[in-house]
């Protein structure tokens, strides 16, 4: 089926940030064919709003979707007050697929069309997670939160069923209509111990699989993180002996990584999952966007709920304009397709551009067409949010749309 969308198509095109005033986005069967200003015969008109590619999430946590805004400026006092009993509740089934259908909702509703996810503790938790995701049609990467110690006993798993567990989730739904993956996530060096993070990474190795994880958040949690692992001179040599870094790992925050961390997390290719909004909610401090940038490391955006309060990554964005002084036009680089660069999917998604995959979002801006790339950008990242949304599309399927426009 070939279908066209007419409106301001807004894009990195062949490594440049492109305009399209006017044009019509041509998709069939769910892959775009081109961007024309030749008219089409069976057009969707959206010439009153605006269209980008869909939004990328490089880290965010599902099980936190009813903890948000809970005030606390350390992290593991966080975890343990708020974030623990949250996650604990993933073991009721109803709940975990209500809370599921909830945030794959929020996603699309937020222009979100690619993400990657941390579950919860439970195995059940997560198959009903890649189901739901499935039925939104969301391009996902999700992973069963893996901890053996230093947490409550109910949220605790032996490394024999992390692994049995992995395999299971891992062949059931690891590249599922080239739209669901598994990523192994031990959830931070604090309440993992080397032999689950080595049986994880190992898993990875063998089967491909998507790693995710957090490093350096704060301060005492890096201290926590040494203390455990007196051996290691710091966290990123952690991970790396425990074999956890490579070119399909994502790391949360790193706010604090000094040089020799960048260089390691550089050498192993792995990539940076910056959570601005998070790192301000928590006191986490500032990263530096420039350290990561003259490291050549590959960084994405993002939303870190429930420590970032917003599903938008038009609000995300903004966070990191205000932690960081990136431009508009780099911002919605990360927002798009640097985001999808920083998860190994550039060739798929990210950009509106012929062969891939039509996900993009249908914005409403007020008096735009007075207003120039820049401008424009500028407008939706520090005005922006899920109500700018329109509507979402995912392999040229509305998996959003508003009700009233
Ligand atoms: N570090 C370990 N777990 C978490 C989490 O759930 N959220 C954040 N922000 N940091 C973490
Ligand atoms: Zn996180």
């Amino acid at each position: 089926m070939r279908q066209a969308y007419l409106s301001r198509i807004i894009t990195y095109y062949n490594g440049e940030l492109r305009d399209f005033k006017n044009h019509y986005l041509v998709v069939e069967n769910g892959r775009i064919v081109g961007l024309t200003n030749k008219e089409q015969e069976n057009f969707v008109d959206y010439s009153n709003y605006i269209i980008l590619p869909g939004f990328v999430d490089a880290h965010t946590h599902l099980a936190q979707i009813d903890a948000r805004a809970k005030w606390c400026p350390d992290l593991i006092e966080w975890l343990e007050r708020y974030i623990f009993p949250a996650e604990m509740r993933f073991k009721d089934e109803k709940y975990a697929r209500d809370a599921a259908k909830r945030f794959f909702k929020e996603l699309a509703k937020n222009g979100t069309t690619t993400a990657a996810v941390f579950s919860s503790p439970f195995k059940n938790a997560t198959d009903i997670a890649f189901q739901e995701a499935s039925k939104m049609g969301l391009r996902v990467i999700i992973g069963q939160v893996m901890m053996d110690m230093n947490v409550p006993e109910e949220l605790k798993i032996s490394v024999e069923k992390a692994e049995r567990d992995t395999r299971e989730l891992a062949e059931k739904w690891h590249g599922y209509n080239d739209m669901l993956y598994y990523a192994v996530t031990p959830r931070f060096a604090v309440s993992c111990s080397m032999k689950l993070m080595k049986t994880l990474a190992n898993i990875a190795k063998e089967k491909n699989l998507y790693i995710q994880t957090h490093i350096s958040e704060q301060e005492r949690e890096i201290e926590e993180v040494l203390k455990l692992n007196p051996k290691f001179k710091n966290y990123a040599q952690v991970y790396k002996h425990a074999g956890l870094l490579g070119p399909k790992t994502i790391l949360a925050h790193g706010v604090h990584l000094n040089n020799e961390e960048l260089k390691i997390i550089k050498e192993e290719d792995a990539s940076i999952a910056h959570c601005p909004s998070s790192n301000f909610f928590l006191h986490s401090g500032i990263m530096s966007m420039d350290s990561m940038k003259r490291y050549g490391l590959q960084i994405g955006f993002g939303s870190d709920i429930a420590a970032g309060p917003y599903f938008s990554m038009l609000e995300v964005a903004r966070d990191a304009s205000y932690s960081n002084p990136i431009s508009p036009e780099e911002a919605f680089y990360y927002t798009t397709l640097g985001g999808a660069k920083s998860l190994g999917f550039d060739k798929i998604t990210g950009s509106l551009e012929p062969n891939k995959s039509a996900d993009f979002v249908v914005l409403s801006l007020e008096n735009f067409d007075d207003l120039d790339t820049r401008e424009l950008l500028s407008s939706l990242i520090y005005l922006g949010d899920d109500r700018n949304i329109v509507a979402t599309y995912v392999k040229g399927k509305e998996v959003y749309k508003k009700e009233k426009i």
